[in-house]
């Protein structure tokens, strides 16, 4: 049962709550207009620390669909935040007025303190600094289960800054889940995955290398990520390392037929855009995937009934 229940990191469901989320996220995608009032009388608020695209408007999109409402920022400075209020006393405010909760923050482990002052409204981490962002990882795995038709199995191949993606810390936990799941980290020496998430899994279910080009033939699928300016102290150090990588057409012909590349986005210059064309590239696919996947998430830590009167 989801209903009333936080979500901070990947690990706080278990793999059939995760598979149920994917069930409901598949039956919204073939039938929308009956999840189209699910929400209706509800309010999600949309608290954005850092700025955002995907995640801010997947989130609204996803709510005004199931025909719930928003409110919320996307500058806290527009808020009382500006004036020296605490986050604590933030959300016990917000949890006066609305239904659930979604936070985007620079800090890491804010999500986790927030969700300790809601005690009736769920919250949701959209992305706590370069520690985890969940829902990027629900996404991931729609994208994966509708084209590779599930998670086990598969050599993921994940690219770029390791040592800072949130969205790859919380994928590499997820995944490494699923049986015999193999993954090869590939980045600069200076970004390479932390401790803390090489120590979590088993021996032998993964390699680093720093060279594209020599592993992009073993692949399933190619997660590529973007250097992130914002989570570097040096600037020239971020200048030498943002180009590391660049896949483009030359480096595709080397993947399997049906390998895919997969992408949190934004992307900067990591996927040359000749890529875009390629049937192999599924980012923008998968961004969409993230609005139908938290439209299935917030159904869900709302227990709202569908037009049948079933819990979902
Ligand atoms: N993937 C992702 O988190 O994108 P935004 O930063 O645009 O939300």
């Amino acid at each position: 049962m989801l209903k009333g229940r936080h979500l901070i990191e990947p690990n706080d469901f278990s793999l059939d709550e995760i598979e149920s989320i994917m069930q409901l996220a598949d039956n919204i995608i073939a039938n929308p207009e009956g999840y189209s009032m699910v929400c209706k009388g509800k309010l999600l608020a949309s608290l954005f620390y850092e700025p955002s695209t995907r995640t801010r408007f997947s989130f609204e999109a996803a709510m005004l669909r199931l025909g719930g409402e928003i409110i919320g920022f996307d500058d806290p400075n527009n808020s009382s935040v500006s004036k020296g209020e605490s986050l604590g006393d933030t959300i016990r405010t917000i949890e006066c007025y609305s239904d659930i909760a979604v936070i985007r923050h620079p800090r890491e482990g804010t999500a986790r303190l927030v969700s300790k002052f809601a005690k009736n409204m769920p919250i949701i981490n959209a992305g706590d600094g370069g520690h985890e962002h969940p829902t990027q990882t629900l996404t991931d795995l729609l994208t994966i289960r509708k084209f590779k038709g599930g998670y086990d199995n598969h050599v993921v191949g994940v690219c770029g800054d390791l040592l800072f993606g949130r969205t790859i810390h919380s994928l590499v936990k997820m995944l490494s889940r699923y049986q015999g799941v193999k993954f090869v980290f590939i980045s600069p020496k200076e970004l390479q995955m932390p401790e803390n998430i090489l120590n979590l899994l088993n021996d032998g279910i993964y390699k680093e290398t720093t060279n594209l080009d020599e592993v992009i033939g073993d692949l399933d699928i190619l997660y590529m990520s973007r250097v992130q300016r914002e989570r570097f102290v040096s600037e020239e150090e971020y200048l030498r390392l943002k180009d590391y990588y660049v896949l483009d057409k030359k480096k595709m012909k080397s993947a399997k037929k049906d390998m895919i590349v997969m992408h949190p986005l934004p992307r900067v210059n990591e996927i040359a855009t000749e890529v875009d064309d390629d049937p192999r590239a599924v980012y923008f696919t998968q961004a969409k995937y993230g609005m139908y996947v938290r439209m299935a998430l917030i159904a869900k830590l709302l227990g709202v009934e569908d037009k049948n009167d079933k819990c979902i």
